[in-house]
């Protein structure tokens, strides 16, 4: 196995900062691609939370104006990740949500935060830490989307690069302007070639033209978005490059996720002690302030609360719910019309419906483990972790016939056997609602719900050969770089 180094660049990574399954990703692939000969550092930005957990790193640079103060570049290392961390405290030392303020709106300087991490990113490529100077920078989402840019506009010798998409929808768009305060070239980058996007420019759209190989997390979504609707805008270039694009699907830690061993958990299960999940069943109605009961349903959801997740729809199901005689526990933060309306209908349903405003990663583990089915009605989801968590923990996936849901999940009328969810489309109300009630017949049948469950619990989730996928594509890249 010839070894690989690999820059990732990342605006966040679990367990340090999380927002959603970016994180997860960025956190988990580097330890599951040890096995497959790749060495992985991950850039990220100097949050405070990163500063606080790597204290002790050690200073590999310093620049007195690193766009606009003072800068230095840190090497350390956290919970087995390697990591080099941006510390520029007037672009990264705000508190909170890594990207918008407490009012929930972007930074006004986002792009020049954003900027300055691909820039320092290219520099580690062009060699700036000699001792580890990588054959590949792996860009993640909007936020690295100029690391290929910066290396292809740097025009020297320079690592391949791969930009990895994990939502269109984030495109990270602004000024013309700004190319010039970010030291791009505003006249050959701001070209249909380049960054040049309806008028302004876009750091996804820069890395998506820019990279040697794209990536997105599930096959089906790659096909989704070369479409002019699923590409939000750029289903165009994507069809151009659809020869450097593929789609790897996301695994998830199944350290961190396994019900054997899970400390946030009321009781730990597995295939062979299933019934345990009744007595997380019940923990779980007392913090929803749900009836206690083990022959209702209970479904949960852990998400963001965004038009993305379709839980509009889920509200408009709810009188299926009720009349189903089924019970709903939510965990979710986003939006904030979407919160008022289940809190209203947790409010009109006691005991029935359960809401819960907030991030929360422990609640998170014990719906996994208490719930009968697992909600994921998404509009459009590129990979989705939620359903591949609820697919090890026994929650029988209900999802929409989308993306990665699409590709991780095996619908009860489709494969007998190996069926493992349900899923549902178009994502209508209607069409959810009738796939909820459907669910319920076969949740009182208590054999198919077992197999259901067991053909779950046996469903590779892990990382292992999915990282073999990425290790595949760098050594495929260097060789296409060399040859
Ligand atoms: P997305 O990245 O689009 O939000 P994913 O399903 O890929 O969706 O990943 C979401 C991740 O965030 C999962 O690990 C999920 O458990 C977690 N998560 C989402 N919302 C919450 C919440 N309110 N509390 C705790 N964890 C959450
Ligand atoms: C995004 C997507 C989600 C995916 C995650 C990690 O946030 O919305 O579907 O699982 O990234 O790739």
């Amino acid at each position: 196995m010839t070894p690989v180094r690999v820059l990732a660049v990342a605006s966040e990574v679990y367990p340090i900062v999380k927002t959603g399954g970016l994180a997860d990703v960025a956190g988990a692939l580097p330890i599951a691609l040890k096995a497959h000969g790749v060495e992985m550092r991950t850039l990220m930005p100097g949050y405070p939370d990163v500063m606080r957990l790597l204290s002790g790193a050690d200073e590999i640079r310093r620049w007195p104006d690193y766009f606009g103060g003072p800068g230095r570049l840190l090497a350390g290392s956290h919970d087995g990740l390697d990591l080099f961390v941006l510390d520029v405290p007037h672009l990264y030392a705000r508190p909170g949500n890594p990207y918008v303020t407490a009012e929930g709106v972007d930074w006004p300087d986002n792009g020049l935060r954003f900027a300055a991490l691909s820039r320092v990113a290219a520099d580690i490529g062009h060699g700036l830490v000699a001792a580890f100077v990588p054959d590949v920078v792996h860009a993640h989402d909007w936020q690295a989307g100029l690391a290929p840019a910066y290396l292809h506009y740097d025009g020297t010798t320079r690592p391949g690069t791969v930009m990895t998409i994990h939502n269109m929808a984030y495109q990270g768009k602004f000024d013309r302007a700004l190319t010039g305060a970010i030291g791009l070239p505003p006249d050959a980058s701001f070209d249909v070639h380049g960054l040049e996007y309806f008028g302004g420019i876009s750091f996804l759209k820069a890395g998506l033209q820019l990279a040697d190989r794209i990536t997105t997390v599930s096959p089906t979504y790659a096909r989704e978005i070369q479409s002019d609707e699923g590409g939000m805008g750029l289903g165009g270039l994507l069809r151009e490059r659809a020869n450097v694009l593929s789609g790897i699907l996301n695994g998830i830690d199944i350290e961190v996720w396994n019900p054997q061993t899970d400390p946030h958990i009321a009781y730990r299960f597995g295939a062979q002690d299933l019934t345990f999940r009744s007595a997380n069943k019940a923990v779980l109605q007392q913090q929803f302030n749900l009836d206690s009961s083990d022959e209702a349903p209970l479904l949960g959801v852990i998400s963001r609360l965004s038009w993305q997740k379709g839980l509009d729809l889920l509200l408009e199901a709810i009188p299926t719910i009720l009349d189903q005689g089924m019970q709903l526990a939510l965990l979710g933060s986003g939006d904030r019309d979407l919160q008022d309306r289940y809190q209203a209908a947790a409010r009109a349903n006691p005991g029935r419906i359960g809401v819960m405003i907030g991030y929360d990663e422990i609640l998170a583990h014990l719906i996994q483990a208490g719930s009968d089915a697992l909600l994921v009605p998404s509009r459009f989801e590129p990979c989705g972790l939620t359903q591949l968590c609820a697919l090890r923990y026994g929650a029988v996936p209900i999802v929409s016939r989308v993306g990665g849901l699409e590709d991780t999940i095996v619908d009860s009328g489709e494969a007998g056997q190996n069926a493992t969810g349900f899923k549902f489309g178009p994502v209508t109300a209607d069409a959810f609602a009738s796939t909820l009630r459907k669910a319920n017949a076969a949740f009182h049948d208590k054999p198919t719900w077992r197999r259901l469950q067991l053909s779950g619990l046996a469903t590779d989730v892990s990382w292992r050969n999915r990282a073999g996928e990425y290790a595949a594509l760098y050594r495929s890249l260097m060789a296409s770089r060399r040859g």
